[in-house]
C-alpha cells in the first residue's frame, strides 16, 4: 500500500489504477481506525479493484470547544492496519494544503442537516459535506463507503450526491459492534473503564426499543420516551432520541418497520451516537 500526501500524487496513483481499468472504491475517514472502518475497506475491496482510504481530521466539522485538538491521530498505526485490510492507497493530505489560505467555499445540504446532530452541532454537516465533496472530486471514486452508525451523515451525503450529480454509488454498511453491543467509534478511546461499561447501555436501550416495536409498539413518541428513560436510568445524559425516516431524517409519525430510532448521549465529556432500524413484528 502506498501513502500519498498531496493531490498530484493522489491523481497519479488513481490514474494508474484507472489505466488498468480497475474500479475505485473510496472510504473517507478521520483516522484512529477500528474494525468498523476495516470492514468498509474489506467490503470495498470485494467490490472494487482499487481501494483508496483518506485520513484527514477535518477542522471544518468541529465547533469551537469540541474535540478537534485531542482527536486521536496515529497515522503510522492506521497505515499498517489499512495495509493488512487490503487498502491500495492511503491519502493523508497535509491540512495547510488541503484548505489553502482564503478557502471560502462550503456545501450546505439543507433540510436533512437540520435536526438531530445538525441541531446539536450547528455547522457540523456543512463541514462534513464540504470535505466529502472535495474528497470526492479529488479521488473520483466509483463507489464510496460509509457506516450506518452516523445515520444522518449518510443521509446528508446521499442527498448531496443526488443533488449535485456526483457520478458515484454511495454504499452504507451495517454498524460494527463490540461484543457488548457498543457501536465501534474512534471516540470510544476517550472512555474510562467505568464509562465504557456504562456506554453499553446505549445499544442495549435501542435494541430493547426495537424489540418493543417488533412486539407491537407503534407510537414513535412512546418509544422515544421509554428509550430516553432507560438511558437516563443507566446514568447516560441524553441529547436526543428520535424515531426518524432515515432517508429524509423527518420525524416518524408511526414506529413501523424501516423507521430508524437514533440517539445521541454523553458519557462524561464523550458524545456517542447509535441507531437501530425497526423490524417486522416477529412471528412466534
Ligand atoms: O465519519 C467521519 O469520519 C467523517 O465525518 C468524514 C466522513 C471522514 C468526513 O470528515
Amino acid at each position: 500500500m502506498k501513502t500519498v500526501r498531496d493531490l498530484a500524487a493522489l491523481r497519479e496513483a488513481v490514474g494508474g489504477a484507472r489505466r488498468e481499468a480497475r474500479r475505485v472504491g473510496f472510504i473517507p475517514t478521520m483516522g484512529a481506525l477500528h474494525d468498523g472502518h476495516l470492514s468498509l475497506v474489506r467490503r470495498a475491496k470485494s467490490e472494487c479493484g482499487f481501494v483508496v482510504v483518506s485520513i484527514f481530521v477535518n477542522p471544518l466539522q468541529f465547533a469551537a470547544g469540541e474535540d478537534f485538538d485531542r482527536y486521536p491521530r496515529r497515522l503510522e498505526v492506521d497505515a499498517a492496519v489499512l495495509e493488512s485490510a487490503g487498502a491500495d492507497l492511503l491519502y493523508a493530505p497535509v491540512p495547510a494544503n488541503f484548505y489553502p489560505p482564503g478557502f471560502s467555499t462550503s456545501v450546505d445540504v439543507a433540510d436533512v442537516s437540520d435536526g438531530g446532530e445538525g441541531a446539536a452541532r450547528p455547522g457540523h454537516f456543512r463541514g462534513v459535506a464540504t470535505v466529502v465533496a472535495k474528497l470526492f472530486l479529488q479521488v473520483g471514486p466509483d463507489a464510496a463507503y460509509f457506516g450506518r452508525k452516523d445515520l444522518q451523515q449518510t443521509a446528508v451525503i446521499r442527498r448531496m450526491v443526488r443533488d449535485l450529480d456526483f457520478p458515484l454509488r454511495v454504499v452504507i454498511a451495517e454498524t460494527v459492534r463490540e461484543a457488548d453491543g457498543l457501536a465501534m467509534s474512534s471516540r470510544n478511546v476517550y472512555l474510562s473503564g467505568e464509562q465504557r461499561t456504562r456506554a453499553a447501555a446505549l445499544s442495549r436501550a435501542l435494541f430493547h426499543a426495537r424489540d418493543r416495536a417488533a412486539a407491537g409498539q407503534t407510537d414513535p413518541r412512546a418509544l422515544e420516551d421509554e428509550t430516553r428513560r432507560e438511558l437516563e436510568a443507566a446514568g447516560l445524559s441524553v441529547d436526543y432520541v428520535e424515531a426518524i425516516e432515515a432517508g429524509s431524517m423527518a420525524r416518524a409519525d408511526r414506529a413501523s418497520p424501516g423507521i430508524a430510532l437514533a440517539a445521541a448521549v454523553r458519557v462524561g465529556k464523550t458524545r456517542l451516537l447509535d441507531n437501530v432500524v425497526l423490524e417486522e413484528r416477529k412471528t412466534p
